[in-house]
Formats: structure tokens, sequence, C-alpha cells
């Protein structure tokens, strides 16, 4: 493995022993007296610290924020694309170390890493666009002389909350969406990888002050749930709550928003399932499901983690997935030759244990891996061989997301509305792919009887999804949706416009008052 020199990519990113936790764009805060160590699950080694902020700096930030808004709303919309095109471009240029840096912090492969800001490169680039397409529908209206139409406002600062697993795509999927609307972000980044988001920060800080962009456009807060969080998301400055994680957080945030009335996109846990039908070309499929399962060490929202396989196929897939599995490497994931990394940190790997147990307590049957890796190399603790598991249909475990690589093979042997009843039979609804050459049961899985998700491919997996589509699932996935189509008017106010250009007032609804 060539050797990768982390310190030189951290000095590129701007980061220091210690960092700063509160920023507003060009300037930083101290916080509290208390330091966040970042150290990584590649090797254990600490990366560098930040500080915490609390509830007062978060009150700082906010009015920050707040004023930030008031200014950015009124640059027009393609000035505010140019100024994404340059933080586009920016990254451009630091794609390398700040992808690096994501795959060191976080532990996903460095090919991932890059991935992730070629995403965030993307959508500015989608945004840019996107800044002279704000558009509103016009109506004929029902009264003479008069013309409908909507239009969409900036709506104020948007709350940007993010998990370690994409710890930078996600806050540009919303942050350039966000810009380009006119509304001023504040980004609450995992405590498990504030050192990505301080790169980031640093990375867009010369475009906002070649392009005076007002102080208070980007921001970004690092602290704990009860400090920062938890007050942030029920602050009625904060119009809107973009929230990612685990259904259990999100529960909690969007309970927190709607108290309060706001608006919140919440993007919480997927249980996505892969169909096989019995005319699935397994050439495409078990790659695609091994990808989906092991990638990114199981730790997507959009992870495969159920495989409901026809029975006439179900040894062929079992064999050649077990195949698979024992070709994967695992190992320290800036090797480019490694297919995986560790998971996040050592708790992660007791949850992954404690399924196991859950599992085999179950019935399912461990065809392959679930140990926890030692040697040299492995030193973190936080290295795992992916799972593979023979499980009944009514196990529990099946309903529950694991943020693991722990793949459940199921079989069906009636029609495919079967495998559909049991892949839709969990409380989520992120991603779902189906493999089939059949044209007739690819169509049927994506008609309104078909799948349920946010999301359903067809003879492609189910994680890895594009920038240009809405992305988002529904049930306890939470139904937000963020990225691209049209997810930008979530983080506009709409507006209904009707204009009277004649001399009378006629009234909607054939309605008479007259004054004598
Ligand atoms: C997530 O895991 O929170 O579709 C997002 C994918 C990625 C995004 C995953 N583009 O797998």
């Amino acid at each position: 493995m060539a050797a990768i020199n982390i310190a030189s990519h951290l000095d590129q990113l701007g980061l220091k022993p210690s960092n700063l936790p509160v920023c507003t764009g060009r300037q930083w805060f101290e916080g509290i007296n208390q330091e966040l160590a970042s150290h990584s699950p590649v090797d254990g080694a600490l990366i560098a610290s930040t500080g915490m902020a609390n509830t007062a700096n978060l009150d700082t930030v906010i009015t920050a924020a707040s004023q930030g808004f008031d200014r950015w709303r009124t640059w027009t919309a393609p000035q505010r694309g140019e100024v994404i095109r340059n933080i586009g471009n920016q990254l451009r240029d630091h794609k390398e170390a700040l992808g690096t840096l994501v795959s060191y912090e976080m532990g996903k492969s460095l090919q991932e890493g890059l991935g992730e800001v070629q995403e965030i490169i993307d959508i500015a680039d989608f945004a840019v666009g996107l800044s002279r397409q704000l558009y509103g529908l016009s109506m004929h209206s029902e009264r003479p002389n008069h013309r409908m139409y909507e239009q969409w406002h900036p709506l104020g600062p948007v709350g940007i909350i993010t998990a370690f697993n994409f710890p930078v795509a996600v806050w540009g999927w919303n942050a350039m969406i966000a810009a380009v609307c006119g509304n001023s972000s504040l980004w609450k980044p995992s405590e498990k990888t504030p050192l990505t988001a301080i790169a980031c920060m640093n990375i867009i800080e010369p475009v906002l002050r070649n392009h005076n962009v007002p102080e208070g456009v980007f921001n970004m807060i690092i602290g704990s749930v009860k400090e920062v969080s938890e007050p942030m998301v029920q602050d009625p400055r904060l119009p809107l709550i973009s929230a990612t994680g685990s259904t259990r957080m999100g529960k909690a945030v969007g309970e927190l928003v709607a108290r309060r009335l706001g608006k919140s996109i919440l993007e919480l846990g997927g249980n996505n399932a892969i169909i096989v039908t019995k005319n699935a070309d397994l050439k495409l499929a078990i790659p695609a499901i091994t990808f989906g399962a092991i990638g990114t060490c199981g730790q997507r929202c959009t992870s495969t983690r159920r495989v409901i396989v026809h029975a006439s196929l179900f040894q062929k897939v079992k064999d050649a997935l077990i195949k698979a599995y024992k070709t994967v490497r695992i190992g320290n994931p800036l090797d480019e030759t490694n297919h995986i990394g560790p998971l996040i940190d050592q708790s992660a790997v007791t949850q992954m244990q404690q399924a196991l147990e859950k599992i085999k307590k179950e019935g399912g049957n461990i065809l392959f891996g679930g140990d926890i890796l030692t040697g040299n190399e492995y030193a973190s603790g936080c290295y795992v061989t992916p799972c593979l598991v023979e499980a009944a249909t009514d196990m529990k475990i099946l309903k529950e997301e694991t943020f693991a690589p722990i793949l459940y093979l199921v079989a069906y042997d009636g029609p495919l509305s079967q495998a559909i009843e049991m892949q839709n039979d969990v409380p989520q609804g992120l991603s779902s792919a189906i493999f089939s050459e059949n044209i007739k049961e690819v169509e049927y899985f994506l008609s309104s009887l078909g799948s349920d998700c946010g999301i359903a491919n067809a003879n492609i997996g189910t994680s890895g999804a594009e920038i240009g589509g809405a992305f988002g699932g529904e049930k306890e996935t939470g139904g937000g949706r963020e990225s691209g189509s049209d997810a930008w008017k979530g983080y506009m106010r709409r507006q209904t416009t009707t204009i009277n250009y004649g001399n009378s007032l006629p009234l909607a609804q054939g309605i008479t008052f007259e004054l004598s």
C-alpha cells in the first residue's frame, strides 16, 4: 500500500491538533472547556480534537444564521448559484484531501470517501442549475382579469443534523440546495466525525470571503445532544430541521419539531431488501447484493439487509454469496486493495455481536462471518467479517435495522406478490430492488402494488443512489426527501398569489357582495 500521509492532508484542510467548535462562515468561536477527541477507527490513533459548544454558543450561532439569512435572501438566486459553483470548484481542488480524511475518520473505503466528496461536487453543480429554475406554476383564474401564480420564497435558517456514516455528503445535499434557495444553514455534524465537518467549513471559507457572502450563511456547531441538538431542534428561529440518523433519533426530533409546528425532513433507518426472482440474472444480482450488504461495512441507510430469493434459486444464491464473501478483503480502508474497513467504533462492534446473539436465539443459521478480527492490522478493535445468515421469515430481528454488515437470506416459494409482501412487512421503507429479466415481474414490483419504499430499483442494488433523484423513504424512514428532483421545494416557502388587473372586484365561487 502506498503510504498515505494523513498529516499533510490535515494541513491542507486547515486542521490543527485542537480546533474550534463553532463557525459562522468566516469567524470561529470557542466553546466550553471540554475537548472532543476524534480517534480513527482505522488504527485507533488520535487524529485531532475539537472543542464542544454549549447552549449559549448555539444562541450566538442561531442569531448569526438569522442575520445571515436576512441578507442572503436579498441576493438573486443566480448570484447565490455563483457562490455554490465556486464552492463546488473548491471541493474539486480538495477532493483528495477531504476524501482521505472521510475515509480515515469514518472508516469507509478511500474510493467511497472520494465518492462522497464527489456527491457534494455534483449536488453543487445541480444547485447552480437550480438557481435559475426555482419555478412556480401559473394558473388560470376563475375570475376575469385576474392572474394566479405561485412563487417560492426563501424559508429561513435551516438546521442540518447529520450522521457519522456520510459525514460530509449529507451536509452537501442539504446546505447547497438550502443556499441557492436563499436560506442560511446551521450544521450540527455527528460527534463521531467532527473533523470532516471542520474541514468542509475551512474549504468553503475562501469562497465566502471572495464573494463577500454575509457572515452567518453557512454555520456549523459541534456539541452534545443535550447542549446543542435538543435546544436546536426546538428553536423557532429554525423553520426547518433536516435530520439524518436512526429512527429512534428521528422520532425524538420529529416530535420536538412538531410541537412547535416546524417543518422537518427526516432521513432515518432503512431495512432494505433485494428480491431475486427465478428469472434473475445472477451475474448481476450477486455482486449487487454483496456490494449493497458489505459496502461502507453495512453502515449505509441504504445497505442491503435482506435478500428474498425464490426457492428454486435459493441454494445457488446461498453458495454464490458464501463464495463471494470469502473473497472480501478487510483491512485498512486507505489501502485500495481492501474492499471494506472497520465499523465506526467498538460500540458498533458490540451492537453487531448482540444482534448475532439474538439471531442465534431466534434460530438463524450463520452461514459465514460475524467474527471480530484481531492482530496488528486490526488493533483498533473495530474490524469484523461481514455476516451471512439464513433466516426464517418470522424471526423478529428481520424487522430491525442493525447498522452493521449482517445480511439475511430468506426464501419464498409462491408468486412474486408473496416476496413483495415479505419485503414490505417491516417498519422501514427506504430502498428496495428486484432482480429479474422478466418485464412483467419488474413492472409489478414498481407498480402501486409493489415496493412501498421511497427508492425502488430494478437490476441494480439498494445503495448508491445518485444525487439527481429525490432521496428518502416512507414509514419509519421518516418521509423526507432531499437532494435532487424537486426536493428543493421542502427548503422554500410556497406562496399562492392572485392579482386583479381589472376595475371590479368579482369574488370566487360566484359569491356576490354588494354594499348599498
Ligand atoms: C445514508 O446512508 O444516510 O444511496 C445515505 C446511497 C448514498 C446515500 C446514503 N448515496 O447509498
